[in-house]
């Protein structure tokens, strides 16, 4: 175990033991005492291929072998050029444009000015506001920050978020009736997430809501921005997480496993419609990032991208998905278990003081920290998230095994769930 100050990381954590993990294969992670962990979530929702696919690191090698990067700005590599079209045969309707950057915010914060960019370059400037919902996450960096709904997390920074207007998730009256009072000539964009990721545990919208607002948006010339960073890629089952509901948004954002974790990869996707304004209009997308355009990351991308299709994952995150859903039922009998959502290999299991009342556990309890902690004793990596009932109460876990998962590591999972939480349960002297 490490732990601050004895190393030279700034860990995020400052009073956390750190397992130090050597190497993993799979669902499995070792460290460097030779435990076994086994990995429900993916880190950060990211390893869909699982852990130690030696192809992937030798499409990556010879990649940075030949050539590792040049600058995006006035070149481009057979690495960029196949990645992107890779994706773009994958993306729905006519999203045929793929912007590569590195991580989930860059993406959002890209996709965003995009979109203001998009109405400036067609006269319209005073089209610039963002409409979001409520919970969601969309990251970390200021202007993704100020999208999502993460009020402790935004706390610190009041005054530096910019203004964005708020409706209450997959509620599409509420959405008609904010873009009618605000005024549709003010706003730019919506950004959702099709299915809700780790802020919401998971949540699922009803049946029609994305139609719905694909029709709003239309008739009010808003471009819809979906954020896929997290459910997209074959998580919730189907390549795109509003395929179920035949749905294309004007500008799709992915991240986290388009490289399954092997190199930090993510991107904004356009159609030729929208990217033709800027071609016709100043000529350039005003955002730029040093690592947009990777050669290495486009490279580690195609090879995921062409894993997941020859072994057939996405097919398989549907059916493993559909068993660990029906295995999550046996957590109901538990104390303290709430609502169990989601859709694939995403689930959200949320843990309630009282869960009939869905009455949250006070946040001093820390109950998500010790449920984490207890899983990690019990050999099993879980996703916590806290805050999603009103901003700061509300604790849950959230599941994610790489697609490779089995049956039996997923009986193994809900095993070690049901131990960490009555662990946690007993520890924390919650009454049952
Ligand atoms: C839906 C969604 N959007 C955006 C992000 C931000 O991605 P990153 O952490 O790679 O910046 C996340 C990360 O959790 C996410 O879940």
């Amino acid at each position: 175990m490490t732990h601050y100050p004895d190393t030279s990381v700034f860990f995020r954590k400052l009073r956390w033991d750190y397992p130090r993990i050597t190497h993993g294969k799979g669902t499995w992670l070792y460290d460097d005492r030779g435990e076994a962990y086994l990995d429900a979530c993916g880190g950060a929702f990211v390893s869909n291929l699982g852990h130690g696919v030696a192809e992937i690191g030798d499409a990556m090698a010879a990649q940075a072998r030949r050539l590792a990067y040049v600058s995006g700005m006035i070149l481009t590599t057979d690495a960029v050029e196949t990645f992107a079209a890779e994706l773009a045969r994958l993306a729905p309707g006519d999203l045929d444009k793929v912007y590569p950057l590195s991580s989930g915010s860059d993406a959002v914060e890209a996709a965003l000015k995009l979109a203001r960019q998009y109405w400036a370059e067609l006269g319209k400037p005073r089209k610039h506001r963002i409409v979001a919902l409520s919970p969601s996450y969309h990251g970390n960096t200021l202007l993704a920050l100020s999208a999502s709904a993460r009020e402790h997390y935004k706390a610190m920074y009041k005054g530096w978020l910019v203004d964005v207007i708020r409706v209450p998730a997959y509620d599409a009256d509420a959405l008609r009736t904010t873009i009618q009072r605000e005024g549709p000539d003010s706003i730019a964009a919506f950004i959702a997430e099709p299915v809700g990721g780790s802020s919401t545990g998971a949540l699922i919208p009803p049946a029609g809501y994305f139609r719905r607002v694909r029709e709003l948006c239309d008739e009010f010339g808003i471009l819809f921005i979906a954020d896929e960073i997290l459910c997209g890629a074959g998580r919730t089952g189907t390549w795109s997480a509003l395929e179920p509901d035949a749905v294309v948004p004007d500008l799709q954002v992915l991240g986290k496993g388009i490289a399954g974790g092997f190199a930090p990869l993510a991107a904004v996707l356009a159609p030729t419609r929208i990217v033709d304004v800027f071609a016709n209009g100043s000529g350039a997308l005003n955002h730029a990032q040093t690592f947009s355009h990777h050669a290495v990351s486009c490279a580690a991308g195609t090879a995921t991208l062409r894993y997941l299709e020859a072994h057939r994952l996405v097919e398989r995150a549907a059916t493993m998905g559909r068993a660990l859903h029906a295995k999550l039922d046996r957590l109901r009998a538990l104390p303290h278990v709430g609502a169990i959502r989601g859709r694939g290999l995403l689930a959200g299991i949320e843990l309630c003081d009282d869960p009939a009342a869905r009455t949250p556990f006070p946040r001093s309890l820390h109950f998500a920290e010790a449920l984490t902690r207890a899983a990690l004793d019990a050999r099993l990596i879980v996703w916590p998230n806290v805050g999603h009932m009103n901003g700061t109460d509300g604790d849950l876990v959230m599941l994610a095994p790489p697609f490779v998962v089995s049956e039996d590591e997923l009986d193994q999972i809900v095993e070690r769930l049901a131990v960490a939480i009555r662990q946690t349960v007993q520890q924390l002297s919650v009454s049952t």
